[in-house]
Formats: C-alpha cells, structure tokens, sequence
C-alpha cells in the first residue's frame, strides 16, 4: 500500500510519486499530461504478490529489478543502471534508500557553488525528499521544484555522510525517470567542429543508449540532452519526455530498455572518472536536470525550453536587451593585425552601422600563432601601438564599443607562465600530456591558479573601457592529473574544474556587471545551460557558413532561445567549407541569433559593403521579435535536404517573422508552400509588401506559396502583422 503519494503539478503537466511499504520504497507512478486524481499509486501494482517485498521476501530481487524507482541505487537487485554508487570504508558499494521525510514550501533555492534555474515565491514550489541508507550512514536530499508559467520540473540532488567513516562517490546522477516504453523513439544532437549539434533520431530498442563526455565539457560531439518520443511524433503531435543538463563539464543521458518493456531514462555527471571524497558530516551537491514534458509534440517543448531559459537561467544586464551588432577580427585578420588595422576596420563598420569592435585571439604575449603565449595575458604592445586604452579610446571615438578575447583556462609550453609554473597544468606525473592546438588546461582545482587566472582578465578590464568580453576554450581536458591534490582526490579533478570555472565567471561578472559576456569553445563545444547561466550568448560554431549553419542552428534551436545563439555573417569562399552563398543569405541566417559580422569590412566587395546598412536596419527591425517571440520550425533541410524554414511569432500572436532558405533550387516545384504555425487562426495578417489581409487560419492551413526565390542558396523574409 502507498503511505505517501506527491503530485506535482505544472501547468499542463504531473508528476507523481509514491513511497510504499513502510516508507522503504520511492516509487515513479507517473509523469505525463495533467491529471485530476493524485492517489494513482495502483499502477506500481503493490497489491500483487510478487511485487511487494514485505509479502513476497523469498522472491525481492524480482520486485527490485522491476519497480519504477524515483531515484535507484546499486548493487541490491535492481540490475538496471541506477543513480547513486557509493564505496563504503568498508570496501562494499551498495546503495539503497528509503525516503524518510520530506518538506514542501515556496520560492527555488540556489545550489552552492552550482548554475542554476531560478524562480521567485510565487513562481516556483520546492519538494524535498529525505532519503537515506542506515546500512552506510547516507543521507540524500532528492529536490524537486515545479514553476507556475512553464511546463518544467527540475530535479537535483544533496548526498550527506551522516557517518563517521569516509566515504567515496562513485556515481551521483541528478534525475531518473522509470517508465514503460511505449514505442519510444530517442531524440539527440551530435556533431563535431564546426559542425555541432545535428539532431539525430532513432527507434529505441532493448539494452542501453549512452550519450556522454569525458572531455571535461560537453563537447562538440555530444550535448547532454536526450529526449524520448511516441512513435511518429511530430512538432505539434505526440508525447515528449525531454531531459537536459545544467552543467559544463563531463556528463551522460542514457535511456534503458530492459526485460520488462520499462524504460529507463537517467541524466548527471559522467560516472567514469568520477569518484568524490566525502568526510563525515560533508555533503556533495549534483548539479541541476530538467524534464520537459509536452503532449503537443517537440514545438511545444522547444517553447517550453526557450521560456525556462530565458526567464529563469540567463541572467545580467543584457539578458533582455537587444545586443550590440559586432563585428569581430577573426575570420577578417587571424593573428595579423596591429591598432592601424583594426581602427581602419573600425573606421569603416562605424561608418556602416556596426556598433562594436571585438579584438580577437593574438593581441598578448607572444601570440602571432596559436603556438604560444596562452597563460601570458600582457597586452603586446608591438601590435597595439599606443596600447591597449588608446586603442579603446579610438574606437570608442568612432561610436563604438569595444571587446576583447580571452582563453584564461589555458597554458602555451611555449609561455612566460609556463616556463615559470610547468606544474600549474594538468598533468599526470611521469606522462608526457597530451596537446591540443599546442596548448595545455591549466590546473583551476588550484586557487593560486585561479587567482592568478582572474587578476589577469581582471587587469586588463580595468585597464580601458571594455565592455564585452569572449572567453574562450580551445581544447578539451586529458591526462587528468593536479600536482596539488593527494591520491584519493585526483577523482575529484574534472568535477572541481567545472565548480573553479564557474567560479572565476561568477566573480567576473560580480566585478564588471555591465559586460555582455560570450561563451566560446572552439566554436560550440561548451553550448551547455550552465555557461548561459554566466552568459547571455554562446559562440555556436566556428562554422559560419550559411548552409552549415541551418542544420546546427536548428539543433541548437531546439533548445535553446534564439537570444542565445552567435551568429555572425562571414567572408566567402567560407574559411571551413569553401562554400559561397549571397551576402543577404549569410544576414538572413545570422539573424536567427545575436547578429555580427566576422569579415574585413575594408577588404569585401563595394556591392556587399553596400548591403551591410540595410541588414543591420533588418537586425533592428526584428530581432525584438526574434529574442523575445515564440519559435515554430516549419521545414527541416536536415531532414529534406532542399529547404528550411521557421517562423517566430510574437506572444500577442500581433507579428511574425518566417526565414525560408532555399539550399538547392529545383525546377517546377511551384506547389511548394509556406504554412504559417503559430498565428492566431481568428486575426488577419498582411504580409509585408502584400495587399490583402487573410485569417491566420488561411495562412496556417492553405499556406504561402514560396515565389521569386530562384537560384541555389537564395532566401527570403515573410514579415506578417495583425491588421485586426
Ligand atoms: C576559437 C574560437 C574562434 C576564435 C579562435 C581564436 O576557435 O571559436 O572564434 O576566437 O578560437 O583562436
């Protein structure tokens, strides 16, 4: 029998738990649409013998390896993989909790030392289940919370020793989601430079599906995201079980299929290479998983996400300001540039419109490559003649802001800093580690390292009017080894990495409040919620091609708000693909994201510099739309090969603005149409530059025929507006 059931409500959807026999048990009953009953604890089917322990002892195994746990255990008859490993002093690594108590009250609080969703009193409600295993003296915290305005759960987890010996974590995951498998397909997004985040979706099948990193971030390759679908979902049909990650650094999402057609769903830091050293009385807290769910298909959870994050993640000065349009010196000059060339770039992009100068890698140390210098964050004054201020001052001048780049967590062989501190980068002791890009990850467990790390940024934004700052990672960790922490903590590296760099960011941004800070890894291999939490934008690729960038900005989109996305419009031939698309494609692309330019203004053609005043008019014109609207995928080219399409529409459904990119052209295919989603059915639009009103219904279910786009690699805006 139950003894205790919790529902947990959202506004469209409920979560129901029980705890059964005794209060030994916390089972899943149900995760769904919203329900009016909450005691439907029959469906973990306890009053049949075989499944209750208490009545059928002889047989528990069977009962353990089946039961839809809330938050399973290891080791004790359940043979699916669970959540929670723990090596005991005395050597044995089982797990299994009972729930004890619990607390329900208002508000959301904030995880130490962790990014976070974050909701005030009367947005949020938190659930707290006390559970514990007397045999090792653990107790465990599984925290819920449920927001009033979206359809969101987040769970996360506080491990406490509670005895006297030590104890060791091997494996801490912040969410599990038992349930049967109802024909699920798997949705995820996979990728690698320059090429990250393409969505990928397969039928599930019996055994075990892992996505995960042991890069240290989430990577290029995978994305800790997993959602399960019915059969033949579609955007606006079918039932979604989402969940994604709130953290930077190692994770896995796996799903489970096992004997008895239940499928098992668990998200949290990556297990291997993971080990945690917990003193008596020290406790250990997971970072933050989100469930979505929808039952309007993947639109709605697409909404659902784009919501939580921009209302409840991002946070600062610019999270709900149109951004500066950049225009940033990579692609334009790589490592050769000195203050001559940029001013001149700066000279003409004011002139243009643009509204900030972003200098890019190469302006410290010994930095003409990406062989040296990283670690050695003293401006060169070789190249900025007059210094950095001077050059600050130039720009702003001009009417411009300025930005600067940074790769703090690194260290070049070939530094200053190395040459003084070889010990300060990760490394394991009578290894040669190995290099990336021709650099190393500095040692951020340590605090002198820190320290130093952020005295550097901090210096040089003291040191003149900066207010955008790229920080960037440019390799992933490996050979993980700290000269500073004894054997039975080097474990620990990866997770403390990831606590140390949200560290630095948190004080950076305490510090200079008023800078718009972007995220970069190699492009996007740190794309992740918890960056966002710091950072309002992420650089999502190194590829700026526009074509590329359909299919990775539709991955990204399927998440994350369009506000978050960096997007800029480049030179061509493309510098990763060789690709040359029209100037206005590359603007119509990028404007699905932050907007910038990353070519040499006094370098393209006259006919595209001349463009670059009219697509940043179109910037200003639309992307409050674009930040702030709803986000409805029309057409996939991931999926079609020919075409993409999507509409962003304003919450009061009063406009709407539809990108179509025709990838490749095709002769006589003039059936082919827009249909509009999202728009109120009852109010009639005018397509800008059209003559006649029609209903939202017209222009979702008959559509708009796609005329004038001829050519490959050709797009087109649909502006719509209510005239009623
Ligand atoms: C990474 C970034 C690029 C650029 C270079 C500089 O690859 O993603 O945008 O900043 O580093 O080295």
């Amino acid at each position: 029998m139950a003894k205790k059931i919790f529902k947990l409500d959202t506004p469209n959807t409920s979560y129901i738990m029980a705890v059964v026999d005794d209060g030994s048990f916390l089972g899943h009953v149900y995760y769904g649409s919203k329900l009016e009953d909450y005691d439907i604890a029959y469906l973990l089917r306890t009053q049949e013998a075989p499944f209750v322990p208490s009545v059928n002892g002889r047989d528990r195994c069977s009962f353990m390896d089946s039961f839809p746990v809330e938050y399973p255990g290891h080791g004790v008859g359940d043979y699916r993989d669970g959540c929670i490993e723990v090596l005991s002093a005395t050597g044995h690594r089982a797990v299994n909790l009972s729930a004890v108590s619990h607390r329900i009250y208002e508000g959301k609080p904030e995880l130490a030392s962790l990014p976070a969703t974050f909701g005030g009193k009367e947005e949020c409600t938190t659930l707290e289940v006390e559970c514990e295993d007397a045999a090792i003296g653990l107790n465990v915290t599984l925290s819920y919370t449920t927001f009033e305005d979206v359809d969101v759960i987040t769970r996360s987890v506080h491990i406490m020793n509670a005895s006297s010996k030590e104890l060791y974590l091997t494996k801490v995951l912040s969410a599990c989601i038992d349930m049967d498998n109802r024909e699920f397909e798997r949705i995820t997004l996979h990728g690698s430079w320059a090429r990250e985040r393409n969505i990928q979706r397969e039928k599930i099948g019996y055994g075990k599906y892992k996505v995960s990193s042991l890069r240290g971030e989430p990577g290029h390759q995978n994305h800790p995201f997993m959602a399960l679908v019915t059969e033949g979902t579609t955007q606006e049909t079918g039932e979604v079980y989402a969940v994604h990650f709130v953290y930077s650094g190692n994770f896995m999402v796996q799903e489970e299929v096992n004997q008895f057609d239940s499928v098992r769903l668990t998200i949290g830091i990556n297990p291997d290479d993971f080990s945690w050293k917990l003193a008596p009385g020290k406790g250990f807290q997971s970072p933050e998983a989100v469930l979505v769910y929808s039952d309007n298909g993947i639109g709605a959870m697409t909404r659902t996400f784009h919501d939580l994050y921009r209302n409840h993640l991002i946070r600062g000065e610019y999270r709900d300001k149109k951004r500066p349009v950049l225009i940033n010196n990579w692609e334009a000059t790589y490592f050769d540039f000195d203050t001559d060339k940029l001013i001149a770039i700066a000279k003409q992009a004011a002139e243009l419109g643009i509204e900030m100068l972003v200098m890019d890698d190469g302006w410290f140390g010994s930095r003409d490559s990406d062989n040296s210098a990283l670690g050695d964050w003293k401006v060169n004054e070789e190249k900025l003649k007059g210094g950095l201020d001077f050059l600050v001052k130039e720009v702003n001048r001009l009417g411009m802001k300025f930005g600067i780049w940074f790769e703090p967590e690194m260290i070049s062989p070939d530094s200053d800093l190395y040459r003084s501190h070889p010990d300060w980068a990760i490394a394991i002791p009578g290894r040669e580690p190995a290099l990336a890009r021709n650099q190393y990850v500095l040692d951020l467990t340590r605090k002198e390292v820190r320290d130093y790390v952020y005295e550097c940024v901090a210096k040089i934004l003291r040191s003149a009017n900066i207010e955008y700052v790229k920080w960037d990672m440019n390799r992933p960790l490996s050979d993980i080894g700290s000269a500073c922490l004894p054997a039975d903590r080097q474990g620990e590296i990866y997770h403390r990495y990831v606590l140390a760099l949200y560290e630095l960011q948190n004080r950076l941004i305490k510090e200079f409040p008023y800078l718009l800070l972007e995220n970069c890894s190699g492009g996007g291999a740190r794309f992740d919620p918890g960056m966002l939490y710091y950072s309002p934008q992420i650089w999502c690729s190194d590829d700026t091609d526009a074509v590329e960038r359909l299919s990775i900005q539709e991955g990204t989109a399927l998440i994350y708000p369009l506000s978050s996305i960096g997007a800029h419009v480049s030179d061509c031939p493309n510098h990763t693909v060789g690709r040359v698309t029209p100037f206005e494609t590359r603007g119509y692309v990028a404007l699905a994201g932050t907007f910038g330019y990353e070519l040499d203004v006094t370098k393209i053609s006259e006919e595209e510099r001349n463009m670059i005043p009219d697509q940043i008019a179109m910037y200003h014109k639309y992307n409050d739309l674009v930040r702030r609207g709803d986000y409805y995928r029309i057409a996939s080219y991931q999926e079609n090969h020919l075409y993409d399409c999507y509409a962003v529409v304003s919450k009061d459904k009063t406009e709407a603005l539809i990108t179509y990119i025709q990838v490749l052209n095709r002769p006589n295919v003039h059936s082919r149409r827009i249909y509009v989603k999202g728009l109120d059915s009852n109010r009639k639009y005018l397509v800008e530059g059209g003559e006649k009103a029609y209903y939202g219904n017209t222009l979702m279910k008959a559509g708009i025929p796609v005329e004038d786009v001829w050519g490959d690699f050709k797009g087109k805006l649909y502006y719509l507006r209510a005239v009623e």
